[in-house]
């Protein structure tokens, strides 16, 4: 089998003496929206850290097309075409919504406009919106800022870590369009959801996560399928 675009694979490590991660491997292709679900504390933004980066990692190794980029520091996997979007603290609240997407951009020399543009037409509210603060959004609202802020970068690897927490079903169902939309572009889509189901739904892998090791880990529909999936992380 192929290498997959970006893999962790085996990754143990944790925070300060405590090991949270226990040899958990990740991957996502190109294309692909891959999704990591799990209980509450399972591990699943630690896991997400440790792609990106921010995690010191005692064992395992994350690569990027082919590439060893174990030791990279964060912001050094942004150029490479890493973008992350963090659980928590995504958006610049006291900053407008332009602001906010071209914050994104900063690593870029060249011109942005079309990328910006690219993010009102994914995200049309943006457009209207975009000399108010990202602070007076919504919680959806603030939640495609935070994705078009990362594709600002034109990433070919987007990391989401619970883009439609605290969101309505119906707002949910908005945002996974969007996701799929993206990954039409040909982006690796890595997030974290805790609307499992719904996320399994327009997943092509999934990776349930249980005190930092990988319980189940298949394609999307063959994880809807199982029944002990089922009954232990989807509620029936
Ligand atoms: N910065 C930190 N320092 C120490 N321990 C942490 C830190 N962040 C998380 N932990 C611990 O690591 C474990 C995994 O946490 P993590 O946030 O990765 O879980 P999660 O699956 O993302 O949970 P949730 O569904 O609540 O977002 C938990 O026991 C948590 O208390
Ligand atoms: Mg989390």
């Amino acid at each position: 089998m192929a290498e997959p675009f970006l893999i962790g694979e085996g990754m143990t490590g944790g925070y300060g003496g405590t090991t949270i991660l226990n040899d958990c491997t990740i991957s996502v292709d190109r294309g692909e929206i891959a999704v990591i679900v799990g209980p509450n504390g399972a591990g699943k933004s630690t896991a997400m850290k440790a792609v990106f980066g921010m995690l010191d990692l005692t064992a395992g190794s994350v690569r990027l097309d082919g590439r060893d980029i174990t030791r990279l520091a964060p912001q050094d996997r942004v150029p490479e075409g890493m973008a992350f979007v963090p659980q928590n603290a995504n958006i610049f609240a006291g900053m407008t919504v332009r602001e906010n997407l071209e914050m994104g951009a900063y690593l870029r020399r060249d011109d942005i406009s079309g990328t910006m543009e690219q993010v009102f037409d994914l995200f049309p509210i943006l457009r209207e919106k975009q000399r108010q603060n990202a602070g007076e959004l919504s919680g959806g609202q603030r939640q495609q800022v935070a994705v078009g802020r990362a594709l600002m970068t034109r990433p070919t690897v987007l990391m989401l870590d619970e883009p439609t927490a605290g969101v309505s079903p119906i707002v949910m169902d908005e945002l996974f369009d969007r996701i799929i939309e993206i990954r039409r572009a040909g982006i690796a889509i890595l997030m974290v959801e805790q609307n499992a189901r719904q996320a399994l739904e327009i997943a092509d892998h999934g990776f349930v996560l249980v005190t930092g090791e990988n319980r189940y880990t298949d394609t999307g529909a063959a994880l809807l399928a199982n029944p002990e999936v089922r009954r232990s992380f989807l509620g029936g």
